[in-house]
């Protein structure tokens, strides 16, 4: 079974951050191959994970729109967008990286969409883990376009603000009925204890804790350098963090 992680929660939370620490945490746990999915019109997931990304979904799907589906002779419309969507994964060593790019503009995408989701459906049979790394504003899980989840981090940082995102985006999710296997709170750049008055909103919000990520100083550094995450060392604190989040996951 394909295990889906997915990460969500208010900017600049750390959430690129973390599911590309949750990537390298599948990948060293022999839980391969990783799907690694940006979800994010602003994709950096490439970056944090050390990878060029030079095509995304989003611009396949403008192509194709604009060129109002001219297809090579003899192939179907179908076929041709399959062929070009199997252009745009990024292979790495343990996994792959799918970048969804920009959203779409003014028009009718419906044709395409319903083609992306059966792509990206079958696509994920193909994967022992999938993690997907959402845009703070949650637009495609508004649009229904994510797959089922077995694991749903909610990022915040220690801020109250930080937990109303999350208590909007839990709002969102019940109205919308997705299937959610496990769901929670991860506090990342978080102080050794709590503030009291944080994790009261937290209780009320009613969302478990599922553990908290300390601040960590080697990750500034690698990103003044431009340096993937999968270069950490083992025991760097967010690193280590991150691996006992996921232990859930990779037993
Ligand atoms: N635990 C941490 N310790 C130190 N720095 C961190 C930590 N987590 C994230 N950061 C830094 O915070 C910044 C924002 O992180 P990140 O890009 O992961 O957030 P995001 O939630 O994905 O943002 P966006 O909403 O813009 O996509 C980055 O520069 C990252 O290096
Ligand atoms: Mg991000």
């Amino acid at each position: 079974m394909t295990k889906i992680l997915a990460v969500a929660g208010k900017g600049g939370t750390g959430k690129t951050t973390l599911a590309a620490l949750a990537v390298r945490s599948f990948v060293r746990g022999g839980r391969t191959p990783v799907l690694a999915i940006d979800a994010d019109p602003n994709s950096n997931l490439g970056e944090s994970l050390g990878v060029v990304v030079d095509r995304t979904i989003g611009d396949t799907r403008e192509d194709f729109f604009e060129q109002k589906g001219s297809v090579p002779a003899g192939m179907s419309k179908e076929s041709y967008l399959d062929m070009r969507l199997n252009q745009i994964l990024i292979e790495a060593i343990g996994y792959d990286l799918l970048v969804m790019g920009r959203q779409e503009g003014p028009g009718c995408y419906c044709f395409i969409n319903n083609i992306l989701r059966s792509y990206s459906e079958r696509l994920a049979d193909n994967y022992k883990a999938l993690v997907v790394d959402n845009e703070a504003g949650m637009e495609h899980i508004s649009r229904r376009t994510t797959y089922k989840i077995d694991t749903l981090w909610m990022v915040t940082d220690h801020s109250l603000r930080g937990l109303r995102a999350v208590k909007r985006i839990h709002e969102l999710i019940q109205s919308l009925k997705l299937r959610i296997e496990s769901r929670g709170v991860v506090v990342n750049r978080a102080p050794a204890t709590l503030d009291p008055v944080f994790t009261a909103e937290l209780q009320e919000i009613g969302l478990p804790l599922l553990g908290t990520v300390p601040e960590d100083s080697n990750l500034g550094v690698y990103d003044m350098e431009r340096r993937g995450l999968f270069d950490l060392p083992n025991d760097s604190v967010s690193v280590r963090a991150v691996q006992t989040l996921m232990s859930p996951m990779l037993s």
